[in-house]
């Protein structure tokens, strides 16, 4: 039997329309536009309204894809959803977004990986696109993250934004994605972590302790050195070299860190997909975000070879080798 590989034909993406900049957060902390821009490229970030869930966000993310596609909600056969801030504990993100997009009865199912949650989604999607079960598939990263920040600590709150990307991937005879990589150590959990769940601290009061927590400066030593021999292993896995990658489009959580890996790979920085700036830190969003951007800025083409990374909380990592 002839090979099944998957490959995006579409993407779309969302973000809340309230921008906050680095001078107002110097209106709520003590920070400054220069620290922030200095230390993570961060200048602007987007942040949900009163009431906007990550759903919502989704949701329109996966209307771009889906309209962008010309395939019609009934005709998808998965939907999965990267997300560490799903609307509620259950039903699933992916539930609540395939009814509202009228798809049901496909299996959904949302993932948490952290920041790596879109790429997990993708890896697993392209799997199930491998083995025949799927034709054609949803994938979402999507987070409102910055609900469960504190906004009198500095340390943490200038660093993360809201949205949401999408990609809707469908079966092909040829590559698409040539290879996708995925790999945890649980052993870092305590040095980015929200350290409050159903089962641990929970409480009904309202935003009782649901905040962000993490050890910046080991989180940023670890993740610099896990994405290099994350990128080395991808192109191996994909019988590729550092030459053959057009676009790299990276977790955007901070540009030193995204600098290290372009140097690794020995691209020059016109090579690879920034909205850091923009955007700043959405996690799950974050990637397929970029893509998004990419793609409709007309930066990347089809037939071009992209790498896909992402790095996060558990500690997580994952990534994606694909001709656009
Ligand atoms: N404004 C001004 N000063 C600040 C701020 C702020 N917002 N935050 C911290 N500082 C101060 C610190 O208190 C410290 O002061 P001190 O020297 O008097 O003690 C000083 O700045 C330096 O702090 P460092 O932690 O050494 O700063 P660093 O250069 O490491 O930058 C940062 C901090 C931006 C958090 C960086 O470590 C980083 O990006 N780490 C990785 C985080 C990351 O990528 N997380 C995402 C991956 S996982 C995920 O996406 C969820």
């Amino acid at each position: 039997m002839a090979p099944i590989y998957s490959r995006i034909i579409a993407t779309g993406s969302a973000l809340p329309e309230r921008v906050v900049s680095n001078a107002d957060l110097e209106k709520i902390v003590d920070t400054s536009d220069e620290w922030i821009r200095t230390r993570t490229g961060i200048r602007q970030r987007h942040i949900a309204a009163e009431g906007q869930t990550t759903g919502d966000l989704a949701f329109l993310a996966a209307q771009r894809a889906l309209e962008t596609a010309g395939v019609k909600a009934a005709e998808l056969d998965l939907i999965v959803v990267g997300t560490t801030t799903p609307d509620l504990i259950f039903p699933s993100t992916a539930c609540l977004v395939q009814d509202r997009l009228g798809a049901n009865g496909c299996p959904a199912f949302d993932v948490n990986a952290a920041c790596s949650g879109f790429m997990y989604s993708l890896g697993i999607a392209d799997k199930f696109i491998r083995s025949g079960q799927s034709k054609k598939v949803l994938v979402i990263g999507a987070e409102t993250l910055t609900r469960m920040i504190d906004w009198n600590e500095r340390e943490t709150c200038v660093l993360f934004g809201d949205g949401a990307g999408a990609v809707v991937l469908e079966a092909a005879s040829e590559p698409g994605v040539y290879a996708t990589c995925m790999h945890a150590d649980g052993g870092y959990k305590e040095l980015l972590w929200n350290p409050v769940g159903v089962s641990a601290g929970f409480s009904d009061e309202p935003n009782h302790g649901v905040r962000i927590k993490m050890a910046g400066r080991e989180v940023f030593k670890v993740a610099v050195k896990t994405l290099d021999s994350l990128v080395d292993e991808t192109l191996q896995a994909a019988g590729m070299h550092e030459s053959d990658i057009d676009w790299l489009i990276p977790h955007q959580a901070n540009l030193r860190i995204i600098e290290a890996t372009a140097k690794r790979l020995q691209m020059p920085m016109e090579r690879v997909i920034v909205t850091v700036d923009q955007h700043a830190n959405t996690s799950s969003g974050s990637v397929p975000l970029a893509l998004d951007y990419a793609v409709r800025s007309g930066k990347v083409q089809r037939g071009q070879n992209l790498l896909l990374e992402a790095f996060g909380g558990g500690f997580t990592w994952a990534s994606a080798l694909l001709r656009y």
